[in-house]
């Protein structure tokens, strides 16, 4: 073979496997608090792993909630420490029990991130630059947002590919979804013209409540395209896990939540 064929071949498959080898970037968002966005990053996670993949998980909100989640310690150089510079990002990413799954940890001075950077150019990309040091490392990267449309938001939907929203079948949920939505077109527009919605995920639902079923009903009509078949229900068990340090594939096999999010992950694997 021509020397120039084969390196346009061998140049060919090296670009393959090295845009094998760049995660996927998914980010858990929605400004209102409480709605499962951290429930899902963890078990999300987990639930990939499971199926084979290299998992990095990110604790982006200062309530550390996804941290203590899966690690008891909390005096881990952090994403706070590498966004100022104070650490290596590669420093933070910490191993957990589940094999394949990593977590850089949160910090509560997440809180305090946009006064630290207040003099600094291009503020939201932060996280974007840190990032792209560990991205070559891992199949999926998934950040979890805090409540709130402030710094370390933009920085995560400026990083991003994809986001999943996830939404309580409850009183409003129409309305909070369009101003979610609003946000990421404006974000594409004027930041990051690759992001999209990966989909939107009904979660704590009761099969026993009118509303739930209302809400799914509307909204599956109004964005079809949109919302993952999985529904994540409500479980008991979903909410002690944390308390035990496990993920629910971990905590408890046979529920019904660790189901859903088996067949979540493989929803997520089909759409990216
Ligand atoms: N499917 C579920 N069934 C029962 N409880 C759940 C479920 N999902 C989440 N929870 C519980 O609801 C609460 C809120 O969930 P979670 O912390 O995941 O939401 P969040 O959107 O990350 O909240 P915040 O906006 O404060 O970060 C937690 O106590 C969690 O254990
Ligand atoms: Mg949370």
């Amino acid at each position: 073979m021509p020397v120039n064929y084969r390196f346009i071949m061998e140049y060919s498959y090296l670009k393959l496997y090295y845009l094998h080898m760049l995660a996927k970037k998914i980010i858990f968002y929605n400004q209102k608090g409480g709605v499962g966005k951290t429930t899902a990053t963890l078990n999300l996670g987990s639930a990939l792993a499971e199926l084979g993949y290299k998992v990095l998980i990110i604790d982006f909100d200062a309530q550390r909630n996804l941290t203590a989640a899966i690690s008891g310690n909390t005096n881990l150089p952090n994403i706070y420490e590498a966004l100022i510079g104070k650490v290596d990002i590669k420093n933070t990413i910490q191993p957990t029990l589940i094999r394949q799954l990593y977590l850089i940890p949160g910090s509560i001075d997440l809180a305090g991130l946009s006064m630290e950077l207040v003099d600094e150019n291009k503020r939201e990309f932060f996280l974007k630059k840190a990032l792209e040091q560990v991205e070559g490392e891992f199949e999926y990267i998934l950040v979890d947002c805090p409540p709130s449309l402030g710094l370390e938001t933009m920085n995560a939907l400026v990083w991003c590919e994809y986001v999943i929203v996830p939404l309580q079948c409850e009183y409003l949920a129409m309305e909070g979804l369009n101003l979610i939505m609003r946000t990421i077109s404006n974000v594409k527009k004027k930041l990051n013209k690759e992001i999209k919605v990966l989909g939107i995920l009904f979660t704590m639902y009761s099969k026993r409540a009118k509303l739930n079923q209302e809400v799914v009903e509307d909204i599956s009509e109004f964005f079809p395209d949109l919302v993952f078949k999985t529904i994540i229900p409500r479980s008991i068990r979903l909410a002690e896990a944390p308390s035990h340090g496990l993920p629910i594939n971990y905590y408890d096999k046979s529920n019904k939540g660790t189901r859903a999010f088996d067949e979540l992950a493989k929803e997520v694997v089909n759409r990216v």
